[in-house]
């Protein structure tokens, strides 16, 4: 795919989310990538109230070279209405360099289809799934549901809303549907927040206020004993290309792959080396493996699903597809995550990494997308022609 020799190329950042700080580090590394010569770089950060920055402090870094700039990026600078930091021709911008917005937001309020939306609205390119894709991998109960009708397997689970916190019928349903022990999960979240693992009824009434402090709507799922396996989607939704299999394997003495073991603790500032295998993450002992120690035909299967589910999804652009396989050797979808993370430790780089996609032809490609998507929307016929007019 050719690029155009320029681009204007506005990041979003940040973000009302608490994915924030992770969506702070992603893009940093996303800006440290990018080839000077070819970007003209707009960084506009998103702060905890959803106010918009154009964001000078990271903008004056990044003038100083890529290798100036901090692990996280800062979203200081002043506040700019939303729709001037997107405008495709705002004041001093050439008209013939096309604009492509990076939403590097984790999390509601940004991977969920609402910025998405907005960036429809301005009629502007932006790298990643649309609105539908985006919200559908945002809510694990829509796209559950949906993976479903494919026909595409996933761990037993059910949908609850509030009145299941005063029903202790419905809750002994759900544990004898879905098993003793389980997941509970708000729907709307990223990062293992507001996750927990329950045994019995205490424990789920437990586990379920606490989820629902972050949503209305949660998801329980049977816990089953699994090893993690994630790849990598890329490319139009028709022709999506799919990277080697990884592994995570989180901490011995996690409950889980939780938020501790995903970002915190002193080794989340670990450089990917180009050529490693394994990599440290955060926690003790959680690493990641690329590519994943399984058998061929579990790698095949995993990237064949993979690219199922993203496509009954409705996955444009990138995701990383994350994969459960069970002790007996099924293989299960968990999520799709439509933003992955693109921080030191993130597997989306590091999985196309290891197909022998660096990290700068990835961002290349991923915009390259972008322009061809907004293209071909504005291809589509949007009213009826019958030759009447
Ligand atoms: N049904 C399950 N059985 C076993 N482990 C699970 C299950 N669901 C989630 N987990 C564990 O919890 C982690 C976080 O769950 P996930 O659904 O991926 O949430 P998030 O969207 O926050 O990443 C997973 O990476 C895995 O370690
Ligand atoms: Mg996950």
């Amino acid at each position: 795919m050719t690029l155009p020799d320029r681009i204007r190329l506005v990041v979003l950042f940040g973000g009302r989310s608490a994915e924030h700080e992770i969506s702070c580090s992603s893009a940093a590394n996303v800006v440290r990538a990018l080839d000077p010569d070819r970007y003209a770089v707009e960084l506009v950060g998103i702060d905890q109230s959803g106010t918009w920055h154009r964001a000078e402090a990271a903008e004056a870094l990044l003038a100083r070279g890529p290798a100036s700039m901090p692990a996280a990026l800062p979203l200081e600078g002043p506040v700019v209405g939303r729709e001037v930091a997107l405008r495709p021709a705002g004041a001093g911008v050439d008209p013939d360099v096309p604009t492509v917005v990076f939403p590097v937001l984790h999390g509601p309020n940004g991977e969920d289809g609402t910025v998405q939306g907005f960036l429809e609205l301005l009629d502007v390119a932006y790298v990643g799934s649309g609105v539908l894709g985006s919200a559908l991998c945002m809510d694990k109960a829509a796209a559950k549901t949906v993976l479903d009708a494919h026909h595409i397997p996933q761990c037993r689970w059910l949908q609850v809303d509030r009145s299941v916190l005063d029903d202790a019928a419905h809750r002994a349903v759900v544990l004898s549907r879905l098993g003793q022990k389980v997941f509970v999960k708000p729907a709307n979240l990223g990062s293992s927040v507001g996750i927990s693992v329950c045994s019995g009824d205490d424990e789920l009434l437990e586990g379920l206020r606490e989820a629902f402090r972050y949503d209305r709507v949660v998801v329980v799922e049977e816990a089953l004993s699994v090893r993690e396996l994630e790849t990598a989607v890329l490319g139009p939704a028709e022709d999506l290309r799919v990277s080697t299999v990884g592994e995570v394997i989180p901490a011995a003495d996690a409950p889980f792959y939780d938020y501790t073991a995903k970002y915190l603790s002193d080794s989340s500032q670990t450089e990917v080396p180009g050529d490693s295998s394994q990599t440290e993450v955060p926690g003790d002992s959680s690493r990641t493996e690329v590519p994943a120690d399984v058998p061929h035909d579990v790698i095949e299967g995993a990237r064949s699903l993979a690219v199922q589910a993203a496509r009954a999804l409705r996955v444009e652009g990138m995701a990383r597809v994350d994969l459960f396989l069970t002790d007996d050797d099924r293989l299960l979808v968990n999520e799709v995550n439509t933003i992955p993370g693109f921080t030191n430790i993130s597997m989306y780089p590091e999985l196309w990494g290891a197909s022998g996609v660096g990290y700068r032809e990835l961002i290349d490609e991923l915009v390259a997308l972008a322009l061809r998507r907004h293209a071909d929307l504005a291809q589509l016929q949007r009213s009826r022609t019958d030759g009447a007019q």
